[in-house]
């Protein structure tokens, strides 16, 4: 497993940018023409070209010859190679990518001080709410990211996107804060996960059918 982390903090230069839109294909071409707001447009664009060098790198062949395929829930897979998985995500600053030689889902979020006690409750397993509430105070904000981001990851890793009903699984954490997953859906399979903090104001997850995460 490798994973990869652009920041786009630095503004890309407008002929930097055309040059990129000119190496990616049509629809996705399209889908960042239609956004309105230029940051949803670079994180876009930085992603996909971020998966192209990694394929063109990792795999040896030419951008042009970059094929995707999509699952019926939108997650894309290189049409080359069917050893070859990847997934991505973008928030704020920070475009991450993954890749292995089997199925993975990667999320960040950026860290806000929201109300996130109304968000767990509408959106996480009694569980999961529960261990959140039973955490320190000053540490409550973190945790309630780290099961976003893990619970992303996991329908990402999956590619079910929101098909896969929120409180179908639970993301559990032992007194050690090891991370496992308890699913009442045809998921017989051992997952794996593990957080990265790269950057203290945004939190990663990975989910693996693997145990082979980097430190
Ligand atoms: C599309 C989805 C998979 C992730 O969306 P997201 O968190 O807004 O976006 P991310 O930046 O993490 O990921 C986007 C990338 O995921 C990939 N992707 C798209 N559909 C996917 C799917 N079904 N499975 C896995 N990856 C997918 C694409 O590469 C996409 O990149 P692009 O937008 O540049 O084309 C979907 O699950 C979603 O809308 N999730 C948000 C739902 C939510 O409220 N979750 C609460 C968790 S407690």
């Amino acid at each position: 497993m490798n994973i990869y982390a652009v920041n786009i903090t630095n503004k890309l230069d407008a002929d930097l940018y055309e040059e990129f839109l000119s190496l990616i294909d049509d629809s996705k071409r399209a889908k960042i023409n239609k956004f309105k707001n230029s940051d949803d447009k670079i994180r876009t664009l930085i992603a996909d070209i971020l998966v192209r060098s990694i394929i063109c790198n990792k795999l040896k062949i030419f951008n042009e010859e970059i094929e995707y395929e999509y699952n019926s829930y939108g997650k894309p897979k290189l049409k080359n190679s069917k050893e070859f998985h990847f997934n991505i995500s973008h928030s704020g600053d920070w475009v991450i990518g993954v890749v292995d030689n089997q199925p993975v889902g990667i999320d960040i979020e950026k860290i806000s001080p929201i109300e996130y006690i109304d968000i767990a409750k509408k959106f996480f397993k009694e569980d999961e709410y529960n261990w959140l509430l039973a955490q320190k105070d000053r540490e409550k904000l973190e945790y309630f990211y780290k099961l976003w981001t893990l619970k992303e990851s996991y329908i990402k890793m999956m590619g079910t996107g929101l098909s896969m009903p929120l409180d179908s699984f639970s993301i559990l954490f032992d007194t050690e804060y090891n991370i496992s997953i308890k699913s009442n859906i045809g998921s017989e399979r051992e997952r794996y996960f593990k957080t990265y903090a790269i950057d203290k104001n945004y939190m990663i997850a990975v989910c693996s059918e693997k145990d082979n995460f980097i430190p």
